[in-house]
């Protein structure tokens, strides 16, 4: 057999293997848990999955290098957008301490560490690109060159997520999407602030 077939069989054998691994654990804990998203996925859950996703991104695209040369105004344009597409889950610091990241299955990750860190360009190009099945991690590219670069500024952000600044943090802050009913309270304090109604401000809770 030749050593690319055998290399290929090995890989077969491993993900069947994991699959295997990972059906069984799944069952038992359907069984004694059912299926609240409140629970955290077991370590061995978490490192089979992970190891999966590894073995099903092709070699060429792990191996593939930003094409965006990194600079402050490629940064500035990633953490706008991240700001308004990425945030709401990963926060604008992309730690995943937000509400909706907290209470997904699994988790958004705290992206300033290892495990993502330990990611290759490519692996985190593909990842935005394609989003990863079964978790609240969406996919983002439809393949125009466009997305590809904007892809790319936003791979230069995530490794670079330990250097944002309190103060860019902040315009972050201002670029997160707004609800419907935060936009209609910031434009009556925005009014009442230039005096065009006497009427004051209540800052009604949204849930
Ligand atoms: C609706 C929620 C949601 C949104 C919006 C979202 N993500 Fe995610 N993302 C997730 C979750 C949940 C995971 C973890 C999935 C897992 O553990 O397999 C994730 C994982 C990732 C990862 C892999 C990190 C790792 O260590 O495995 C990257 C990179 C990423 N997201 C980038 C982005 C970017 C960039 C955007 C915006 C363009 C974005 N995400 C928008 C929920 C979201």
């Amino acid at each position: 057999m030749s050593s690319v077939k055998k290399a290929a069989m090995a890989t077969a054998v491993v993900v069947a293997a994991g699959c295997a691994l990972l059906v069984v654990s799944s069952l038992v804990r359907l069984v004694a848990h059912g299926v609240s998203a409140r629970e955290e996925p077991t370590a061995l859950e978490t490192s089979v999955a992970r190891a999966m996703r590894r073995l099903a991104t092709p070699t060429m695209t792990r191996d593939m290098q930003n094409p965006v040369s990194l600079c402050e105004e490629a940064l500035a344009d990633a953490r706008a957008h991240f700001a308004d597409h990425c945030a709401l889950c990963h926060g604008n610091d992309g730690r995943g301490t937000t509400p909706l990241g907290q209470n997904l299955y699994p988790k958004a990750p705290d992206m300033t560490l290892a495990d993502t860190q330990g990611l290759t360009d490519g692996e985190l190009f593909a990842i935005i690109t394609n989003g990863i099945r079964l978790t609240g991690m969406p996919a983002w590219g439809t393949g125009s060159r466009e997305d590809d670069q904007s892809t790319w500024r936003l791979v230069h952000l995530i490794r670079n997520l330990g250097a944002i600044t309190p103060l860019q943090l902040e315009e972050m802050k201002s670029m997160n999407p707004r609800s419907r009913a935060q936009f209609e309270q910031e434009e009556i304090e925005r009014r009442w602030l230039e005096g065009e109604s006497a009427k004051m401000p209540s800052n009604k809770g949204n849930h």
